[in-house]
Parts: structure tokens; sequence; C-alpha cells
């Protein structure tokens, strides 16, 4: 467990900043939806005040020698490649290069794929990403669960003599890949209830459960002038890039892993939150695409990643 600090300014009360968590990417897996992770990197790029956590699960990580590997669930351009972490490891940092160059990344979350890889194979991905990633002295890793003080600060022309800084907003991130499972809802947010007895957070971002799942809260307290106030803060499970389903087209036997093990299909994406702070409000955003998403069984079916369009029912 680790604790970070950032600091963004701001001018306007119009500015808004977001925080997109880029969890359960699973780079090098086939159901890998890497088209609409690419399409997110991009929308994260396109404005300077969006960045955003690797909330682990970055890596499939699944070598040949562990039970749970499947050559059919491997990317195409995995095909061939005999080191299959390490192959995943130089794609993946190539592909979250330009987020890191522009400073965008706040923090660096390791996930159950990782940390099971580093068990049995001894190949650490989570410690080559955060120094493939790492660009400055500025810490970035927290390890599987952490917080992230993100202190977001108003800076005046008028007052340049006080370094600028006119009012602060501290937002208290707790971020963790999360554990366990359940398929239910009621599940999920039994669990995003009950964080806020354990964590002190305004913000708390959770991966694992390959679900998007968010729960409001605003506990009430009394200030020392005796007025009652009321406090918000936002959990969610984020999502994932890991397609729950795919139809492919061969009948030998090419299991993706949601499937064999009954997980419950979700949509594939991740919410971003989008930060005010001239309200102080955290909002939840759901993904800018449409459900169901373009790899979705509406629109045509799936094989090893690419589309194959929708044979007429005529
Ligand atoms: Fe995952």
């Amino acid at each position: 467990m680790e604790a970070l600090t950032y600091t963004s300014t701001y001018r306007t009360n119009k500015t808004r900043f977001r925080l997109t968590n880029l969890t359960d990417m699973h780079i090098g897996a086939a159901s890998c939806d890497e088209a609409l992770l690419r399409k997110d990197i991009g929308r994260i790029l396109a404005d300077p005040n969006h960045y955003c956590i690797l909330g682990g699960d970055v890596f499939d990580a699944i070598p040949r020698k562990d039970r749970r590997f499947q050559a059919s669930d491997m990317a195409e351009w995995l095909r061939g490649e005999n080191a299959v972490p390490q192959a995943q490891l130089e794609y993946g940092i190539e592909l979250l290069k330009p987020l890191a160059d522009q400073g965008r990344i706040l923090a660096i979350l390791c996930g159950n794929h990782e940390t099971a890889l580093l068990r049995h194979s001894e190949i650490d991905l989570y410690r080559g990403l955060v120094h493939g990633l790492k660009r400055d002295d500025r810490k970035i890793g927290l390890g599987y669960c952490g917080f992230i003080r993100w202190n977001i600060d108003r800076n005046t022309r008028k007052d340049p003599e006080s370094g600028g800084c006119h009012e602060r907003w501290s937002v208290n991130i707790f971020a963790a890949h999360g554990s366990g499972g359940g398929l239910l809802p009621g599940g999920h947010a039994l669990t995003l209830g009950r964080l806020g007895g354990y964590y002190d957070f305004d913000l708390a971002v959770l991966g694992h459960r390959h679900v998007m799942q968010s729960l409001r809260q605003t506990p009430l307290y009394s200030t020392p002038q005796g007025q009652i106030r009321d406090r918000h803060r936002v959990a969610a499970f984020c999502g994932t890039y890991y397609l729950s389903f795919q139809q492919r087209e061969s009948e030998r036997m090419n299991v993706n892993y949601a499937e064999e093990k009954g997980y419950f299909p979700q949509p594939v994406g991740v919410y971003t939150f989008v930060l005010d702070p001239g309200k102080r409000s955290i909002r939840v955003e759901e993904p800018p695409h449409d459900y169901p998403s373009e790899k979705g069984s509406e629109k045509g079916s799936v094989k090893n990643g690419k589309r194959r369009p929708k044979k007429s029912a005529a």
C-alpha cells in the first residue's frame, strides 16, 4: 500500500477535471477490446485535464505453463511469441507510453493477474510497467491498493506573490484493484457500501469484478458552529476491456475465460469521473459508446478480435 500526491491547477470555475480508471485491460488476451482501449486512450490525451489510473490486470499475464492458458485466447500479435509475458509488457508500454509522456498517469496498480504471474513464474510485469512508464521522480506505483491525494488548486493572475494558489480542493482517492467476486449486483453494492467503514475517501475506484457499478453516499456531520453538513463520496467498480463473450466461427474448443467461469455478460468499457472544482462535486460518467458496443451481437460477430458482417437472416 502506498499514498501518493498529485497537484493540478486551474483558473476558471468552468474547468472540469476527468479521471478514468483504465482497469482490467487484459492486454494480450484475444478477448481484450483493444480498439475501444485505443479510443479511450485517445479521448484522455485529447483533454489536458483528463487523467487516468492503470487499475491492475493491465496484462492478461497467463504464460503457456499456466493451467488457465488457452492458445485461442491469445491476441493475434502474440502468436509465435515464445516469451508471452515479456511480449505483453513491451506491447503494453508502447501502447500506454503517450499517457506517460504527457504526465496523465496518476497511479499504477497491480492486479491479481500480475501477482499470480510473479508468484508462479517470478516475472514481475508490474515492476516492469512502472519502470517503463515512469518519467520523473514522482512516485506512480501504488501496489495492490492505496491512496492518491489529488490537490486541485485554483490559481489567479492577480495573486502571483502567494504562488498563485487561491484555494485548494483536496480530493482523497482510494484506489484498489479489488478482490472477491459474486455475480449479483447486490453483492457488489454491499462491498461498495461497506468500503466507507474501513477507508476514508471522497472517491473510491475498484476493478477486478469486470462490472460497472457505482454507489453515492452522503454521510452527515456537524460543524463546530453547530451546522449540519453533508459530505459526498462516490465508490465504484469501474468495468473492464475484457469482453465477457465472443462469437467465434471455429468448432474447435475455444472458450472465453469469462464464459467458462459462468460470469454474466457485461458491457465492455470503464467509468470516467468528472470533477467540478467550482462545486466540489464528483459525477460518474458512463463510457461514451453505445450499448451494445460495436462488437456486440446486434451488429455482427467477432472472430479473433476482427469484426465480421452479420449474415442476413433471409
Ligand atoms: Fe481482470
